[in-house]
């Protein structure tokens, strides 16, 4: 039926903004979209939508879940990146548009890889969405790799990505505390660890502070404390011509490139985000 559905959409709206949702009437549509499955071209197209009386609760509770200020992927366990839906849950971040450049920039420089084997390390995998991404843009290369996490439980949603994309033979997944557990040489480590500064977790969007872990968000005093500890052991597991690949923080570029730089790296590329932020380094050894 589809009489009732327009209502419910102008209900959620109303209630959204209410609660200090911006974009209700959007937010409102996604949720209704997840939620019945469905692709925003048929809610206009096809007057059958049925809207049974428990997909219409399951919508207003996730409506209510909203208003508490929990992010749609959170709610529905799903979110977008690299064109693809990632499973996520409280346990790991929500994949970010930016820690999109990743990928962009590794699939760059590997265009021209003569080496079509390529080992790889993601330091931090939580969702899994960057190792698998690659794994499914390097189409070109025969491509092993390992993900490890501090974090069990965000090990957990990354096997169910690994199973989703049917790639748990080519990509492992480890619990590990950086280095600890990791054995072997890589051509490509890369990473985005955690890099907010601690006193700045409580200023962040509630979105964001309220419900990505604490451990994906907490950088240390000054925010680098990863990358100093990862600059100060990842020489030997990188082979001779590998490279680094990290995600880093607003205003951190400086400070980042001379941990490397004294630890016997030499920058050979970097990447802006759209706002004009620097948000990806690339290290080679010195
Ligand atoms: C910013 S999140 C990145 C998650 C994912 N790679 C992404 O880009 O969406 C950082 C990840 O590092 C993990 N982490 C934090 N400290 C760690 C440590 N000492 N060793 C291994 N992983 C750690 C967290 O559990 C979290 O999953």
């Amino acid at each position: 039926m589809r009489d009732g559905f327009f209502e419910l959409i102008d209900f959620g709206e109303k209630f959204l903004s209410k609660h200090g949702v911006k974009m209700a009437r959007f937010e409102t549509m996604i949720l209704a979209e997840k939620t019945l499955n469905m692709q925003r071209l048929e809610f206009f197209t096809n007057s059958e939508i049925l809207l049974d009386r428990n997909k219409k609760k399951k919508i207003l509770k996730r409506l209510f879940k909203r208003t508490e200020g929990r992010p749609i992927s959170k709610i529905c366990g799903k979110k977008e990146f690299f064109s693809n839906e990632f499973f996520v849950s409280d346990n790991v971040l929500d994949p970010r548009p930016e820690s999109e450049i990743v990928v962009e920039v590794i699939k760059k420089i590997t265009d021209n890889y003569l080496n079509k084997n390529l080992r790889i390390l993601d330091l931090g995998t939580g969702s899994g969405c960057l190792l698998i991404s690659l794994f499914l843009e390097l189409k070109n290369f025969y491509v092993r790799g390992i993900g490890i996490d501090i974090s069990e439980s965000a090990l957990k949603i990354a096997k169910k990505n690994l199973k989703k994309f049917d790639l748990t033979k080519e990509l492992l997944l480890k619990k590990s505390d950086w280095f600890s557990n990791v054995h072997g040489k890589f051509d490509i480590i890369l990473s985005n660890p955690p890099y907010i500064e601690t006193s700045d977790i409580s200023k962040l969007q509630r979105e964001v502070r309220d419900y990505d872990p604490y451990i994906s968000l907490n950088g240390g005093v000054d925010g680098l404390r990863a990358y100093r500890e990862i600059s100060l052991r990842v020489k030997r597991f990188l082979n001779k011509d590998g490279i680094l690949c990290f995600e880093i923080g607003k205003g951190q570029y400086d400070l980042i490139n001379k941990i490397f730089y004294k630890n016997g790296f030499k920058l050979i590329y970097k990447e802006k985000d759209l706002q004009g932020i620097d948000r990806v380094v690339v290290y080679k050894l010195n």
